[in-house]
Protein backbone atom coordinates (compact mmCIF):
# COMPACT_ATOMS: atom_id res chain seq x y z
CA UNK A 1 0.00 0.00 0.00
CA UNK A 2 1.03 3.57 -0.73
CA UNK A 3 2.95 5.50 1.99
CA UNK A 4 1.29 8.88 2.88
CA UNK A 5 2.20 11.52 4.76
CA UNK A 6 1.56 10.91 8.55
CA UNK A 7 2.32 6.71 8.22
CA UNK A 8 4.54 5.36 10.65
CA UNK A 9 7.81 4.86 8.91
CA UNK A 10 7.44 1.27 7.66
CA UNK A 11 10.61 -1.02 9.65
CA UNK A 12 12.72 -3.23 8.04
CA UNK A 13 16.32 -4.58 8.06
CA UNK A 14 19.15 -4.28 5.31
CA UNK A 15 23.01 -4.34 4.47
CA UNK A 16 24.50 -1.39 4.03
CA UNK A 17 27.91 0.27 3.67
CA UNK A 18 27.90 0.60 7.64
CA UNK A 19 26.70 -2.99 8.61
CA UNK A 20 22.73 -4.25 8.56
CA UNK A 21 20.72 -0.95 9.36
CA UNK A 22 17.59 -2.35 11.62
CA UNK A 23 15.84 1.32 10.64
CA UNK A 24 13.38 2.05 13.18
CA UNK A 25 16.50 1.40 15.94
CA UNK A 26 19.13 3.00 13.63
CA UNK A 27 17.27 5.97 13.60
CA UNK A 28 17.06 5.97 17.40
CA UNK A 29 15.06 9.02 18.65
CA UNK A 30 15.89 11.72 16.11
CA UNK A 31 14.82 12.85 12.71
CA UNK A 32 16.19 10.82 9.07
CA UNK A 33 15.99 11.83 6.04
CA UNK A 34 15.83 8.41 3.43
CA UNK A 35 16.74 9.04 -0.33
CA UNK A 36 17.07 6.69 -3.43
CA UNK A 37 19.46 7.17 -6.39
CA UNK A 38 19.30 5.42 -9.22
CA UNK A 39 22.76 3.51 -9.60
CA UNK A 40 26.24 3.66 -8.20
CA UNK A 41 28.92 4.98 -11.03
CA UNK A 42 26.42 7.90 -12.61
CA UNK A 43 27.47 11.56 -12.47
CA UNK A 44 24.18 13.13 -10.73
CA UNK A 45 23.75 10.01 -8.13
CA UNK A 46 28.01 11.03 -7.64
CA UNK A 47 27.38 14.76 -7.01
CA UNK A 48 24.01 14.09 -4.98
CA UNK A 49 25.64 11.79 -2.58
CA UNK A 50 28.90 13.83 -2.04
CA UNK A 51 26.16 17.13 -1.77
CA UNK A 52 24.55 15.04 1.25
CA UNK A 53 28.07 14.12 2.66
CA UNK A 54 29.09 18.01 2.42
CA UNK A 55 26.25 19.11 4.89
CA UNK A 56 26.72 16.60 7.49
CA UNK A 57 26.84 19.31 9.98
CA UNK A 58 23.88 20.95 8.59
CA UNK A 59 21.80 17.49 9.48
CA UNK A 60 23.15 17.39 13.06
CA UNK A 61 22.68 20.73 13.93
CA UNK A 62 18.72 19.26 13.13
CA UNK A 63 19.30 15.98 14.47
CA UNK A 64 18.45 14.79 11.38
CA UNK A 65 20.33 11.16 10.32
CA UNK A 66 20.48 10.77 6.39
CA UNK A 67 20.41 6.89 4.59
CA UNK A 68 20.82 6.36 1.08
CA UNK A 69 19.61 3.59 -0.93
CA UNK A 70 20.32 1.75 -4.46
CA UNK A 71 19.88 -1.28 -6.16
CA UNK A 72 23.35 -2.20 -6.19
CA UNK A 73 25.34 -4.51 -4.63
CA UNK A 74 27.65 -3.63 -1.44
CA UNK A 75 31.14 -4.56 -3.60
CA UNK A 76 29.77 -1.75 -5.91
CA UNK A 77 28.87 0.67 -3.29
CA UNK A 78 32.43 0.49 -1.33
CA UNK A 79 34.24 0.78 -5.22
CA UNK A 80 31.84 3.75 -5.93
CA UNK A 81 32.09 5.30 -2.29
CA UNK A 82 35.97 5.95 -3.21
CA UNK A 83 35.12 7.39 -5.97
CA UNK A 84 32.66 10.23 -4.43
CA UNK A 85 35.57 11.32 -1.99
CA UNK A 86 37.87 11.86 -4.93
CA UNK A 87 35.70 14.17 -6.79
CA UNK A 88 33.47 15.27 -4.88
CA UNK A 89 36.11 16.53 -2.11
CA UNK A 90 34.24 14.93 0.97
CA UNK A 91 34.16 11.01 2.41
CA UNK A 92 30.69 9.56 2.40
CA UNK A 93 29.49 10.11 6.16
CA UNK A 94 26.48 8.19 6.02
CA UNK A 95 25.20 4.55 5.55
CA UNK A 96 24.29 3.47 1.61
CA UNK A 97 21.82 0.72 1.73
CA UNK A 98 22.78 -1.99 -0.80
CA UNK A 99 19.38 -2.99 -1.76
CA UNK A 100 19.50 -5.69 -3.98
CA UNK A 101 17.21 -8.07 -3.10
CA UNK A 102 14.78 -4.66 -3.86
CA UNK A 103 13.62 -5.44 0.01
CA UNK A 104 13.11 -1.33 0.98
CA UNK A 105 12.38 -0.01 -2.88
CA UNK A 106 9.48 -2.15 -3.20
CA UNK A 107 8.58 -1.61 0.55
CA UNK A 108 9.10 2.39 -0.01
CA UNK A 109 7.22 2.63 -3.86
CA UNK A 110 10.59 3.49 -4.78
CA UNK A 111 10.52 1.84 -8.40
CA UNK A 112 8.26 3.45 -10.77
CA UNK A 113 7.93 0.57 -13.64
CA UNK A 114 6.96 3.50 -16.12
CA UNK A 115 10.17 5.52 -15.66
CA UNK A 116 12.60 2.26 -15.16
CA UNK A 117 11.71 -0.84 -14.58
CA UNK A 118 14.65 -1.73 -12.52
CA UNK A 119 16.24 1.18 -10.86
CA UNK A 120 14.53 3.41 -7.79
CA UNK A 121 13.57 6.81 -8.68
CA UNK A 122 15.23 9.76 -7.08
CA UNK A 123 12.75 9.23 -3.66
CA UNK A 124 13.00 11.54 -0.49
CA UNK A 125 11.42 10.24 2.61
CA UNK A 126 11.84 12.77 5.82
CA UNK A 127 10.69 11.06 9.12
CA UNK A 128 10.20 12.80 12.24
CA UNK A 129 11.61 10.97 15.82
CA UNK A 130 8.21 9.50 16.23
CA UNK A 131 9.20 7.53 12.78
CA UNK A 132 6.10 9.67 11.16
CA UNK A 133 6.94 10.38 7.60
CA UNK A 134 6.49 13.98 6.94
CA UNK A 135 7.63 14.97 3.54
CA UNK A 136 7.91 12.65 0.14
CA UNK A 137 9.34 13.93 -2.91
CA UNK A 138 9.91 11.58 -6.32
CA UNK A 139 11.95 13.49 -8.52
CA UNK A 140 13.25 11.65 -12.09
CA UNK A 141 16.86 10.22 -12.77
CA UNK A 142 18.25 13.92 -15.08
CA UNK A 143 17.19 16.10 -12.27
CA UNK A 144 19.86 16.03 -9.00
CA UNK A 145 18.17 17.26 -6.17
CA UNK A 146 18.45 20.55 -4.20
CA UNK A 147 19.26 19.70 -0.85
CA UNK A 148 18.87 22.94 0.66
CA UNK A 149 15.11 22.12 0.41
CA UNK A 150 15.33 19.24 2.37
CA UNK A 151 17.01 21.23 5.30
CA UNK A 152 14.71 23.74 4.37
CA UNK A 153 11.55 21.55 4.88
CA UNK A 154 13.10 20.14 7.81
CA UNK A 155 13.60 23.79 9.11
CA UNK A 156 9.45 24.57 8.91
CA UNK A 157 8.38 20.60 10.26
CA UNK A 158 10.41 21.31 13.20
CA UNK A 159 9.86 25.20 13.54
CA UNK A 160 5.62 24.29 12.97
CA UNK A 161 5.95 21.22 15.14
CA UNK A 162 6.84 23.99 18.54
CA UNK A 163 4.74 27.10 17.66
CA UNK A 164 1.15 27.61 16.31
CA UNK A 165 2.53 28.61 13.12
CA UNK A 166 3.11 27.71 9.22
CA UNK A 167 5.59 29.05 6.66
CA UNK A 168 4.77 30.82 3.92
CA UNK A 169 6.19 30.12 -0.13
CA UNK A 170 9.71 30.44 -0.17
CA UNK A 171 9.93 30.89 3.69
CA UNK A 172 13.55 30.49 4.48
CA UNK A 173 15.09 30.47 8.23
CA UNK A 174 14.42 33.78 10.07
CA UNK A 175 11.90 35.13 7.29
CA UNK A 176 8.21 35.78 9.03
CA UNK A 177 6.12 32.80 9.55
CA UNK A 178 1.96 32.54 8.81
CA UNK A 179 0.05 32.80 12.64
CA UNK A 180 -2.41 29.39 12.13
CA UNK A 181 -6.04 29.49 11.30
CA UNK A 182 -6.73 27.82 13.85
CA UNK A 183 -5.54 30.42 16.55
CA UNK A 184 -7.93 33.47 17.12
CA UNK A 185 -6.49 37.46 17.33
CA UNK A 186 -6.55 36.94 20.89
CA UNK A 187 -4.64 33.43 21.28
CA UNK A 188 -2.21 35.22 18.60
CA UNK A 189 -1.46 38.29 20.94
CA UNK A 190 -1.15 36.09 24.01
CA UNK A 191 1.25 33.60 21.84
CA UNK A 192 3.06 36.31 20.03
CA UNK A 193 2.39 40.20 20.69
CA UNK A 194 2.10 42.11 17.78
CA UNK A 195 1.55 40.57 14.69
CA UNK A 196 0.30 41.90 10.99
CA UNK A 197 -2.95 41.06 10.14
CA UNK A 198 -2.81 40.99 5.97
CA UNK A 199 -6.39 39.85 5.73
CA UNK A 200 -8.32 37.81 8.85
CA UNK A 201 -6.87 34.63 7.33
CA UNK A 202 -3.27 36.26 6.64
CA UNK A 203 -1.75 37.05 9.90
CA UNK A 204 2.16 37.49 9.81
CA UNK A 205 4.56 37.31 12.78
CA UNK A 206 8.46 37.54 13.11
CA UNK A 207 9.85 33.46 13.27
CA UNK A 208 10.05 33.06 16.90
CA UNK A 209 13.41 31.92 18.56
CA UNK A 210 13.90 28.62 19.95
C1 LIG B 1 22.83 9.92 -12.98
O1 LIG B 1 22.91 9.80 -11.77
O2 LIG B 1 23.57 10.64 -13.62
C2 LIG B 1 21.78 9.15 -13.73
C3 LIG B 1 21.35 7.93 -13.29
C4 LIG B 1 20.40 7.23 -14.00
C5 LIG B 1 19.89 7.77 -15.18
C6 LIG B 1 20.32 9.03 -15.61
C7 LIG B 1 21.27 9.73 -14.89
Amino acid sequence: MAIRLGDTAPDFTQDSTEGPVSFHDWIGSGWCVLFSHPADFTPVCTTELGRVASLKSEFDKRGVKCLALSVDPLEDHNKWSRDIEETQGTALNFPILADADRKVSDLYDMIHPNADNTLTVRSVFIIDSNKKVRLILTYPASTGRNFDEILRVIDSLQLTDSHKLATPADWKEGDDCIIVPAVSNEEAAELFGEFTEVKPYLRTVPQPAG
